[in-house]
């Protein structure tokens, strides 16, 4: 992990005031936060952190790398909680499995880097940017991110009947757009390796984040058909566990 930060726990304003000395210089955050469970930072706890950013005059960067790109139903997850950072990270589906990373800053940001000073060897290569580009106008394309949104709903609606039907095991559903998560019980967390396993076997990939929750981060063209069938398999798997 890199050097040179000091960690603030979840939902903490005091606790984050608190880390902040002369030698702070930015506040990094993850909007959603994906590993560690799907857990969004809310609209309140964000602008609280821009606040704070600018009246200690410290950066704001947001690590976009896997919320970011249309997870959420929008290009950029912070738009859907009306903060806006002054640097932003994207990755993972910017090129859509290839490999790329971009960092996106304001200008005021930006021209402390000049053309070199955060070069790597592969970075910048043609193929990878054209395969981005081509993912960026797709995403941006006329009805792609209102349809993401649109089943993202549907798959929390799904999600939310799951847990009513399992309420030893599920607590319940939260997410935005394509990221969701059912989150499990505190007794039956210990099932959840298991669980991913089983719905790995029926050909269903999904994780366990966080040591609590499933996490369905379903590719963004996924059909609600295909949603229907997920669920179709993750009903059967909960039922396998019920009373395990
Ligand atoms: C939020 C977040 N940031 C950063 C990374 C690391 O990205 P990379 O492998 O492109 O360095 C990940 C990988 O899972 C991630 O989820």
């Amino acid at each position: 992990m890199p050097e040179g930060f000091r960690h603030a726990p979840f939902d903490d304003m005091a606790a984050l005031e608190n880390l902040i000395t002369d030698r702070t210089c930015a506040i990094l955050c993850e909007p959603l936060q994906g590993e560690s469970g799907v857990r969004p930072l809310g609209r309140e706890y964000l602008k609280a952190i821009r606040d704070l950013c600018d009246s200690r005059k410290l950066l704001l960067i947001f690590d976009e790398v896997q919320v970011g790109m249309g997870r959420t139903g929008t290009l950029f997850a912070y738009e859907q909680f009306g903060v806006t950072p002054d640097i932003m990270t994207s990755a993972k589906a910017l090129a859509n499995g290839l490999p790329i990373g971009a960092m996106l800053a304001r200008e005021e940001v930006a021209v402390a880097f000049d053309p070199g000073s955060h070069a790597s060897t592969f970075g910048g290569n043609p193929i990878v940017c054209a395969a981005a580009v081509v993912c960026v106008k797709t995403m941006l394309a006329e009805g792609f991110l209102a349809a993401v949104r649109e089943k993202g709903a549907y798959l929390a609606g799904c999600l939310a009947e799951i847990a009513r039907r399992y309420p030893t095991i599920a607590q319940g559903v939260r997410g935005v757009g394509l990221i969701q998560a059912l989150t499990l019980q505190p007794a039956a967390q210990v099932h959840g390796p298991a669980i991913i396993n089983r719905l790995f076997e029926k050909g269903v990939l999904l994780n366990f984040a966080g040591n609590s929750v499933l996490r369905c981060i379903p590719p963004l063209v996924v059909s609600k058909a295909e949603i229907d069938e997920f669920i179709a398999v993750l009903d059967k798997v909960l039922g396998e566990f019920v009373g395990a």
